[in-house]
């Protein structure tokens, strides 16, 4: 075997290793998922519980997991099983540790999938291809015919799609069969970049439309941003606003998953866990808030005015990124342009964070199977691949929706108070103390080690009871579901069921992990 396996992979430089992180963190949630969640949160109202989520959940838990990341990488173990169990040593928790390649693994299905249809919008741009659908109505009919919701004028078959998705997925196997530093390092340092000039020059451009309807004065970017800033405190006694917020600062800074471990776990031993997490949540939360906060939803309240933004946060995601911008393209000069680089930025900011998403499957089977990085790209891909057939051909029947309830909505805490626990709690706070500070240039302030200790748990379990009494038990029994769609959401959880079981099984056959290494 020409690959040493003894010796791990290193980020070739420490700028190139905060826009991997960068990479990893900024995606699809950061100009999508958080105007939608502002917005259909009253705007103001959301960003209180939003930044106080920063302070106690995301950035102690952004440093929690760096250094179970580097710890676990030091001692030759890229993935949360191994990460869990050489900080605790009891044979659960290379069972616990699954979570943290479990979820990553479920998310990348569909969020590959999303991703595609990205790519495709910016070449439709380019060609223009929806222009002329300048309703939200006919660009929606569009949309769903490109995801073979329904067959029309414009798609009349999923063969697009498909011929998209092929071509991302191929993409995303490529970069990471060339591994951490060759592949996903040299990815970040020219996507980044990239990213950030193509999202600054979109906000310029939503701050200079002024007001598109002479008649309606009231409806410009400025309302927009006041909308978005303007604080409600009589919110914050909102659980569901809390849930929202807290819920998107997991999503955003890529938290309670394992997906940020495993890009630590290539980290040298003295390297700075306290500044490079204050280094990638501060490049996250300004990518989210600043530019993510400046584009869609200034956009949306110049063209649809406030009430049209919050009905069109309602629809999601999709509804305002894909339906609704679209709209407002066909509306300006350059609109083309303007389009593909919109949808661009967006393919740009998913991919960085698919193959971070695909990383610690990756490091599970180079590390504990010895498999070559090569082959154990082809067969993530494989898997992929396979589990996003029904995800494609479903997507009506809530195939997708219901994968991202469990590894992408409740998984996450699940898996970050199981993180905070061992680290805190298990492998114990003042030598956990110690490994956060090792190599710091700037100490951590003591209050994060009472917040790490104390307030975080707290907090996340707490999220979490809510979560299951609020949430969890109406999804649990299909709750929402149509009857007809039942089936579906059952096969969604057949396959989240047999991937477990399936890692479950490699787990325990690990030949290291058995010998305890
Ligand atoms: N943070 C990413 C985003 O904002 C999404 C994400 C969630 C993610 N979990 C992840 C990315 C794990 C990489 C790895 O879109």
């Amino acid at each position: 075997m020409e690959e040493n396996n003894n010796k791990r992979e290193e980020w070739g430089t420490k700028f190139g290793l905060v826009l991997a992180l960068a990479g990893n963190a900024i995606g699809l949630g950061n100009f999508l998922r958080f105007p939608v969640q502002a917005a259909g949160n009253g705007g103001g109202a959301f960003m209180i519980p939003y930044f106080i989520s920063l302070i106690l959940l995301g950035i102690p838990l952004m440093w929690v997991e760096l250094a179970i990341g580097r710890f676990g990488g030091n001692r030759g173990h890229g993935s949360m099983p191994g990460m869990f169990y050489s900080m605790w040593g009891n044979r659960w928790s290379k069972y616990i540790g699954i979570l943290g390649i479990f979820i990553p693994l479920v998310i990348t299905v569909y969020y590959t999938y999303i991703e595609s249809w990205t790519l495709a919008f910016s070449f439709f741009s380019l060609t223009g291809k929806y222009f002329g659908a300048e309703s939200r109505e006919s660009m929606g009919a569009f949309l769903r015919g490109f995801q073979g919701v329904e067959s029309n004028g414009y798609f009349s078959s999923l063969t697009p799609a498909i011929i998209f998705f092929l071509i991302t997925i191929s993409i995303n196997i490529y970069i990471i069969s060339k591994g951490v530093s060759k592949g996903i390092e040299r990815l970040a340092n020219i996507a980044m970049p990239m990213l950030f000039v193509m999202a600054i020059a979109i906000a310029i451009r939503v701050l200079t439309f002024g007001a598109p309807d002479p008649s309606h004065p009231e409806n410009n970017p400025i309302a927009g941003l006041g909308f978005i800033w303007n604080p409600d405190f009589s919110q914050l006694t909102n659980g569901t606003v809390w849930l929202a917020a807290s819920g998107q600062i997991f999503f955003t800074l890529s938290l309670g998953m394992g997906a940020i471990a495993t890009y630590a776990s290539y980290m040298k031993k003295e390297d700075d866990v306290a500044t490079t997490g204050i280094a990638t949540a501060g490049a996250n939360e300004f990518a989210e808030v600043i530019l993510g906060g400046t584009i869609a939803i200034p956009a949306a309240v110049a063209f649809f005015g406030i009430a049209g933004a919050q009905e069109i946060a309602k629809g999601g995601a999709f509804n305002l990124g894909f339906q609704s911008l679209p709209v407002i393209f066909q509306k300006i000069p350059f609109g083309q342009f303007f389009g593909f680089i919109w949808f661009l930025l967006l393919f740009f900011a998913a991919l960085t964070s698919s193959v971070a998403m695909a990383q610690p499957a990756m490091a599970f089977l180079q590390e504990e199977f010895r498999i070559p990085k090569e082959r154990a790209a082809v067969i993530v891909g494989l898997i992929l691949f396979i589990c996003c057939i029904p995800v494609i051909f479903f997507l009506k029947h809530g195939f997708l929706d219901e994968l991202d309830y469990w590894a992408g909505t409740f998984g996450l805490v699940f898996c970050a108070l199981f993180e905070v626990i061992i680290f805190a709690w298990i492998f114990r706070m003042d030598r956990g103390w110690e490994e956060l500070n090792r190599g710091a240039t700037t100490a951590i302030p003591k209050i994060f080690f009472y917040i790490i200790k104390y307030i975080t748990p707290m907090f996340l379990f707490i999220i979490l009871v809510t979560w299951f009494y609020q949430n969890a038990i109406d999804v649990l029994f299909m709750k929402n579901i149509a009857s007809s769609d039942k089936l579906y959401v059952w096969g969604a959880r057949v396959m989240m069921a047999v991937i477990f079981i399936g890692l479950t099984f490699l787990v325990r056959k690990s030949w290291r992990m058995k010998k305890g290494l």
